[in-house]
This record gives C-alpha cells, sequence and structure tokens, in this order.
C-alpha cells in the first residue's frame, strides 16, 4: 500500500517509518512512503503557508492554494483523507476498510487547521484520533498508518495475529500473562495454566466480556453475543448491585400545572406498572410513589396488593415480582429517611428535568441549572445510594430542582415535541445509568 503524507514537517516521520515491523515492511514492499511538505507549494516570499482566521480569534489557519498544489503533485493519490479531531473515529473497522485500498493520501492540519474550501473541494474525508486535540495531524496521521499497515497480508509474522486482539470482535482484548508464574504475590490465572483449550478460550472470552462491560459498555450494543455471553453477562454482580442503590421515585407533588402553578396531580396506574417493571430489569431498590393525599396512596396501595398478595400475583407472578418493588410514600422526605434507613447512607437526590435553559435558585443565587451527565450519577453509586426523582404533571417543582445534589442530562429528541411519558423517562435514564449503551 502506499501512504503519502502531506505534512509541513516530513522530520516527524524519519523514526516511526523506519524502525521495527514497519521498516521490515518496507523492505518486503508491502507499504511504502512519500513525505509532500505544502512548504515546497508556496508561492509566497517567505514560503508561507498559513494566514489569520476570518471573522478574528487566535491562531492561524493552512491555506488552500498550497495544499491544492501539493495534493494534484500526489500520482496515486488513493482515498484522500485529513487529519481532523471533528472526523469520524479511527476504529479497528475503519482500519479494516482503509486497509481494503491501495493508496491513502492523508493530510496533516497544523495550526487551528485548514481553510474548509479546501477540505471540500478536494472532498478530503475527516479522520479524527481519540476525543482529544493533538497538535498537529501527524501523530494521528502515524496512528493510522500503523493500525492499517498492520492489517496488509504479510506485515504481521506468523506467530502474530490481529484477528484476537482488542475490538477484533466488537470486544476489548482479555488480559495476558506470562511468566513468572508469581509475581509480586499475584498468581496467572489457574485455567492458563493447565492444558484445556476450551477451558482456556472460554476464559478469555469471558474476561474479555467483563473487561469490555467495565470499560466500554457500549461496544457490547454491536458486539455479536451468543446465549453464553448473555448468561456470563447477566450474571456479573457489576450492574445489579450498581443497581440495588438507585431508587426511583415519581412525584405527585410538589409538580407543576399547565399553568406553572404547584400543583398535585393523581396517580396514573400504567406509571406504577412500568416504573416498577423498568426497576426489576435493571436490578433497582425501588420504586416510589409519591402523593400527599391518603385516598390516593390507600388506592395505589390496594393496586400493589393486588399484584403482589392478591389474585394479579397469582395469575402474573412475573408481575408481582416487579409491583413488589413498588412502595407508596407520602413526601420526598419521606422517601429519603426510609431509603437511608435501609441502605444505612443518606442518599444523593437526584432530579430529572425535560426542560432545557431552567433557571433555579441555588443558595442566594439565581442560575442557569447545570445537568449533570449519567456518567457522574454512576459513579456515586458506586459508592451511596441514589434517588432519582421524576415529575408528573408538567415537571417537577422549582423547589425539588433547588433542593437536588444533581439534575441529570434530560432525555432529547430534538425534535419541537418534548411530551416523553414519565414512565418511557424512567426506563430511558436507568438505561443510560445502569445498561450496557454506557
Ligand atoms: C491544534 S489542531 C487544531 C484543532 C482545531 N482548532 C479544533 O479545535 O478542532 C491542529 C491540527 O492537528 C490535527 N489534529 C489535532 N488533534 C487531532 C486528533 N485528535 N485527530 C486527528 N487530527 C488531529 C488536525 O489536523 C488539526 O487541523
Amino acid at each position: 500500500m502506499r501512504f503519502t503524507i502531506l505534512t509541513l514537517f516530513p522530520e516527524f516521520f524519519q523514526g516511526p517509518l523506519t524502525c521495527a515491523q514497519m521498516a521490515r515492511a518496507r523492505e518486503a514492499g508491502i507499504v511504502d512512503f512519500a513525505l509532500v511538505n505544502p512548504r515546497d507549494f508556496s508561492t509566497g516570499r517567505y514560503c508561507h503557508v498559513d494566514d489569520r482566521p476570518y471573522g478574528g480569534g487566535p491562531g492561524m489557519v493552512m491555506q488552500p492554494e498550497p495544499l491544492e498544489r501539493a495534493l494534484a503533485s500526489v500520482e496515486r493519490p488513493g482515498r484522500k483523507i485529513v487529519l481532523a479531531p471533528s472526523g469520524r473515529q479511527l476504529t479497528q473497522s475503519l482500519a479494516r476498510e482503509l486497509a481494503r485500498e491501495e493508496a491513502l493520501t492523508l493530510v496533516c492540519g497544523r495550526y487551528e487547521g485548514i481553510d474548509e474550501r479546501l477540505i471540500e473541494a478536494e472532498g478530503l474525508e475527516a479522520i479524527g484520533v481519540g476525543e482529544a486535540v493533538l497538535n498537529g495531524g501527524e501523530a494521528a496521521a502515524l496512528c493510522l498508518v500503523e493500525a492499517v499497515a498492520r492489517l496488509l497480508p504479510g506485515f504481521m509474522g506468523k506467530e502474530e495475529s490481529g484477528e484476537d486482539e482488542s475490538f477484533s470482535h466488537g470486544l476489548l482484548e482479555h488480559p495476558h500473562y506470562t511468566r513468572p508464574e508469581e509475581y509480586l504475590g499475584r498468581a496467572v490465572p489457574e485455567v492458563l495454566r493447565g492444558g484445556s483449550h476450551a477451558a482456556i478460550a472460554r476464559w478469555r472470552r469471558e474476561a474479555s466480556l467483563a473487561r469490555t462491560l467495565a470499560r466500554r459498555p457500549e461496544m457490547l450494543r454491536e458486539a455479536p453475543l451468543d446465549g453464553a455471553d448473555i448468561n456470563f453477562l447477566r450474571g456479573l454482580a457489576h450492574p445489579a448491585a450498581l443497581g440495588r442503590g438507585l431508587f426511583l421515585c415519581l412525584l405527585h407533588h410538589p409538580v407543576l400545572d399547565k399553568a406553572g402553578k404547584t400543583a398535585t396531580v393523581s396517580l396514573t396506574n400504567l406509571d406504577i406498572h412500568d416504573m416498577c417493571r423498568v426497576s426489576r430489569t435493571y436490578e433497582l431498590g425501588g420504586a416510589f410513589f409519591v402523593t400527599p393525599l391518603d385516598d390516593q396512596r390507600e388506592l395505589g396501595q390496594r393496586l400493589l396488593d393486588h399484584w403482589t398478595e392478591g389474585p394479579g400475583g397469582q395469575a402474573n407472578p412475573d408481575r408481582g415480582q416487579a409491583l413488589r418493588l413498588g412502595r407508596m410514600a407520602a413526601s420526598l422526605d419521606e422517601v429519603l429517611e426510609r431509603v437511608a434507613a435501609r441502605t444505612g447512607r443518606t442518599p444523593r437526590l437526584v432530579a430529572t428535568s425535560a426542560r432545557a435553559g431552567y433557571r433555579v435558585r441555588r443558595g442566594r443565587k439565581e442560575r442557569m441549572i447545570a445537568f449533570t451527565p449519567p456518567g457522574v450519577v454512576r459513579g456515586w453509586l458506586e459508592r451511596e445510594p441514589v434517588v432519582l426523582v421524576l415529575g408528573t404533571g408538567h415537571g417537577l417543582a422549582p423547589e425539588v430542582l433547588e433542593r437536588s445534589d444533581a439534575v441529570l442530562t434530560p432525555v432529547r429528541g430534538f425534535s419541537r415535541y418534548n411530551h416523553l411519558p414519565v414512565r418511557a423517562a424512567a426506563a430511558i435514564l436507568a438505561d443510560r445509568l445502569l445498561g450496557d449503551a454506557g
């Protein structure tokens, strides 16, 4: 494969392209490289290739003409790529796709980046490496070159294989061990010292699954998993243990009505069923349904009893299992006290809101709501219980948002219709906090 790299710093590539496997692959004719410096195509007196950005702001922008001429000089450009942090992320499957090409041309940006018109006019495909900004595209181009080159036939020795590596099967790779058998009091897992190929293969698969769940749970959404994999993941303590510290709390007071006034709304049968089913599915600590109205609490309790102790539970035990997680309560304070008594820890109160740009009072000041992403709340769940409070009517009253420790990032459809049922929001939020979508 031919790699042409357009760079203002060709010397950057000296070491990496001339040592170890890359040097051998060049000698064997598996890869070859051409380095083109756009400065050689500048017509300016001082060979400059950059200028100040239109619209102002710091830094310089690479001008289109020297890059255009540099690109025109490439005889066999193949697929043309610009390295950019905003580009499509380099992944193993993208590397595999690129390894099928005969030639790749990589344009390395510097300064604030490249004039957008050059990128459009040349049809450059933007590819990024990680969610961090580098000084220039050179280090990113090297990552791409290595990821692609090692997939080319003959690049890796017979004893090495890209097949079992991280990302190859949509999972992270299992850990590796070598001699000594014991190191700093840590022994190599026994199964790897035994001779059963089947047991070793299963251990490696499970270690891969466990590592992926712990580090990159969103990858599990697309990884091909069989029944044994799913059973193994279900049996892992991690998400279930986290879930047991999470309590849903559906407030029927104080919530807002259509006119934005604080009100009390009635219980909804569907909310009770579905939020209990969500709690059972994600193995939560439970779901509280809060209303200050005695008759509404009695009604709710009758419903829960029907599906747990009564005829409903006998006819449909699965539903009974879910509704057993439901509790009626008179106030949010009562919920917080009951969760504290049950878990032995003061819970964090995490509110939810469907609205962006909401102002709340924090101490003496009024502020725009700052949303907290699910990853932060997941971190809390590792140490302490969390009560996730959801509102009925037109959402939680400001006093609830103001007393909460955090307001979770809302579920946003980016459409103009913002009326997701609260039980659907509860399911989505539980999945964001505990599901394998990360
Ligand atoms: C300092 S960066 C410019 C960053 C740009 N202002 C932005 O915020 O996206 C200069 C050049 O480095 C390259 N670069 C920086 N980080 C990168 C990354 N993570 N992946 C790919 N290229 C990157 C790009 O070619 C970029 O034009």
